[in-house]
């Protein structure tokens, strides 16, 4: 049978070989395949809900993950934090929330019908920075999510991200009154040095202090951590991960710095950056270090502590299905991931909502779904971005795989997962695949290899369409 995913043993391992050192420029990703190729301008989003519906009237489908983003963040010197690759904007005072807040409203009512009946899986207030709104208006928030979704189980996890010095004990009191159940906490470095270079201003008793009101008020904490920044050391990062085990987290998130665009740590920093291969070495010792006080491993970059009296178990479906991805983005930028395999090519699309402001309020004005563009899967990307996914979760589930799609997961890659073995980033039993070693370090370049044959293709498409666009 004629494999269009199928990769060669030889050039798996070169490009392994070739890419162990080198800097990934995409990190880890959620749907295959990266956003660079979704080129359709013409998204069907009341198709895509119907279809949604039909799944749901035929009881498949999976929860729906709702996503809600804000698109602003305080200025800094440098700009973006020095590195962020999320399109944000500046804000400029609490007008700018209100004003954007109607949009949100009036955009997710747009939805109501569309989601009426369908079950929740998980909440996301993101951004940009959600913990700028003031006190009333996480209840607004809320109220806006009930509207979708009147019915919400306890077991629904419902986060909303911030940064340390924004948090006030009369916030984290609306946000848990108004039943969000969890805070997640961008504080990069907790070395207030380090910290400096981004022109970050939170202090660590910003963060200490807002875990301690977390706890007051019985909601789980997470506090986001990042490795591979300018001038750290292994010795930095522990002192960092030592100081955050002792404050009590259960829940951090560890991402590797992504470098890129015109950021200025990568045009003004590049060379204080430590090399792949450092950032590799602080992998390994964060990871050691974490396991030895209790944490597990449970996504290629997520860590948690078992025994949080607050947190809600962490949802496996969001990672380790392969039936269906299922996330609904609403407001700036917000991304949504729609596929079903119970649905027929042509009917699974990941779509992004417009990154300009005013474009985002245009659409909303003229009563369009603000959709920018978006990306239609052949059944083949869904299978890779459902692979993605689950390696992601570090562990591919062979027989699930089968159920879905007929064919055995190890069967579709095999040569890919033989180089893979060779360098010992994954263990292939019957019944799993599974990220083991430096493994979860690599899920880009896993990731990027898995993809290759399909990216070849997707990359041809785009020159001999340009080509026709020219004559
Ligand atoms: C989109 S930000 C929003 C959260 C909030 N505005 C903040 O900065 O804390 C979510 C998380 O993404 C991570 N992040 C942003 N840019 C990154 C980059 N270039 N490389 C790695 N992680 C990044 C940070 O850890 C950040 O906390
Ligand atoms: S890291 Fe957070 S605060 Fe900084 S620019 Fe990005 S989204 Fe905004």
């Amino acid at each position: 049978m004629n494999n269009p995913l199928s990769i060669d043993y030889d050039f798996a391992r070169s490009f392994i070989e070739s890419h162990l050192d080198k800097r990934q420029v995409n990190k880890i990703q959620h749907s295959f395949p990266s956003p660079r190729f979704w080129n359709e301008t013409n998204v069907p989003v009341q198709r895509i809900l119907e279809d949604r519906q039909k799944l749901h009237s035929l009881e498949l489908g999976s929860p729906i993950n709702l996503y809600l983003g804000v698109p602003y963040c305080i200025q800094t010197d440098p700009g973006k934090c020095g590195y962020c690759l999320f399109p944000v904007e500046v804000f400029t005072g609490n007008i700018d929330l209100e004003v954007y807040f109607g949009y949100l409203k009036r955009e997710a009512a747009m939805y109501k019908d569309a989601v009426e009946g369908l079950p929740l899986g998980a909440v996301f207030f993101g951004g940009g920075t959600s913990n700028l709104y003031k006190e009333p208006k996480y209840f607004e928030l809320m109220d806006l999510v009930h509207d979708l979704f009147p019915q919400i189980p306890s077991y629904v996890d419902i986060t909303l991200e911030g940064i340390p010095q924004l948090f006030t004990r009369d916030k984290v009191k609306a946000i848990k009154e108004a039943g969000m159940n969890r805070i997640s906490m961008g504080v990069q470095q907790v070395n207030e040095r380090l910290n400096s270079l981004s022109g970050r201003k939170q202090k660590t008793r910003h963060t200490i202090q807002t875990l301690e009101w977390a706890q007051e008020f019985g909601l789980a904490a997470n506090i986001d951590l990042i490795f591979g920044w300018p001038q750290q050391t292994v010795e930095t990062m522990i002192e960092d991960l030592e100081t955050a085990i002792s404050w009590g987290v259960y829940d951090i998130t560890h991402y590797e710095l992504n470098v890129g665009g015109p950021t200025d740590f990568a045009l003004n920093r590049y060379h204080e950056l430590p090399s792949t291969l450092s950032n590799l070495e602080m992998y390994r010792a964060s990871r050691d270090l974490l396991k030895s006080h209790g944490f597990e491993q449970i996504t290629a970059y997520n860590w948690r502590k078992p025994g949080d009296p607050n947190a809600r178990p962490y949802e496996e479906g969001v990672t380790r299905r392969f039936d269906s991805m299922d996330t609904l983005g609403l407001g700036y930028a917000a991304l949504t991931f729609f596929g079903d395999v119970g649905l027929d090519e042509g009917h699974l699309w990941s779509l992004i909502n417009w990154s300009n402001l005013n474009e985002y309020k245009a659409a909303v004005d003229a009563g369009r779904f603000p959709a920018e563009h978006g990306f239609r899967h052949s059944c083949e990307d869904f299978m890779l971005s459902l692979v993605w996914r689950n390696l992601f979760g570090l562990e591919i589930d062979r027989e699930r795989f089968r159920n879905t799609f007929q064919v055995d997961a190890y069967e579709v890659f095999e040569e890919v997962w033989k180089a893979l073995e060779d360098y010992e980033f994954v263990k292939v039993t019957p019944e799993k695949i599974q990220l083991i070693g430096d493994g979860p370090f690599y899920t880009p370049l896993i990731q990027a290899l898995l993809a290759e044959s399909r990216y070849r293709q997707l990359r041809e498409k785009m020159i001999s369409e340009a080509q026709t666009k020219e004559m």
